[in-house]
């Protein structure tokens, strides 16, 4: 598998119309050979000016397009910290997506019950499938630690090797995430990152040049076993790549 593509654009929303048009052509494309499109979406706040430029923009499949995310806060879906909150506040709540085929991970339950219940969800939508499910596309953001899904340096969720989807305790935040695991991660048919700001330029130039261990930079995990890989980042981001 050849390395990761990196595109540097000029700023956050330059990195949201490049990758409005990528996720568009991945989800007709997926739709016209397969008659569906499953996408992983992430959270934080990198992503909500692509939702909103999806929701905006040239008409996707939405009736073909399964909505899932990587990963979620332990929290219900009307709080503020609630990544399916901020989908649906930029794109899912949208009267074109149809709200059954939107799967949200249910942080309200114990993360572990969430866990179980999003894993099982998910085959279901995955059905016969043996080893890991194939998403067509998953967006992934990178922290200023180099986490990325809810992937943190030195938790326990990085060794998971087994599960879909897993309850992963996080020490500084004092507590759990429910995250999709690295081998689902890497089954995907394409992973695309969205990294933006200046404080990402530790993290960006440890993933992409440096060497350090997965459980110092989590992110470093990501590598598709057959898909692809892409960065699309922004100046500040990428800022410490040429030096
Ligand atoms: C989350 C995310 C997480 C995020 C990074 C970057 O739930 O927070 O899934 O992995 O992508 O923390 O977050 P920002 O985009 O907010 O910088």
């Amino acid at each position: 598998m050849s390395g990761p593509t990196l595109r540097v654009l000029d700023d956050l929303d330059a990195v949201a119309r490049t990758a409005s048009q990528w996720i568009h052509d991945r989800a007709w494309a997926a739709v016209n050979a397969r008659g569906c499109f499953t996408l992983a979406l992430s959270g934080g706040n990198t992503p909500r000016a692509l939702y909103r430029r999806m929701a905006d923009g040239p008409r996707l499949p939405w009736d073909r397009t399964v909505f899932c995310f990587g990963d979620e806060r332990n929290v219900p879906p009307d709080s503020p910290e609630s990544n399916a909150r901020m989908a649906r506040e930029n794109l899912t709540g949208q009267p074109f997506v149809n709200q059954s085929s939107v799967y949200r991970i249910k942080g309200e339950l114990p993360a572990a019950e969430a866990a179980a219940d999003y894993e099982s969800t998910l085959r279901t939508l995955f059905p016969g499938t043996t080893t890991f499910p194939g998403f067509d596309l998953i967006l992934l953001g990178l922290g200023p630690d180099g986490h990325t899904a809810s992937l943190f340096p030195h938790s326990a969720a990085l060794a998971d090797r087994t599960r879909w989807v897993a309850a992963n305790w996080v020490e500084k935040f004092r507590t759990h995430r429910i995250t999709l695991t690295f081998p689902v991660l890497n089954a995907a048919a394409e992973v695309l990152f969205l990294v933006s700001g200046e404080d990402k330029a530790w993290a960006l130039k440890a993933v992409l040049k440096g060497d350090a261990p997965i459980s110092e930079i989590p992110a470093r995990g990501i590598v598709p076993t057959t898909g692809r890989l892409t960065f699309l980042v922004d100046r500040a981001a990428a800022a410490g790549l040429s030096t």
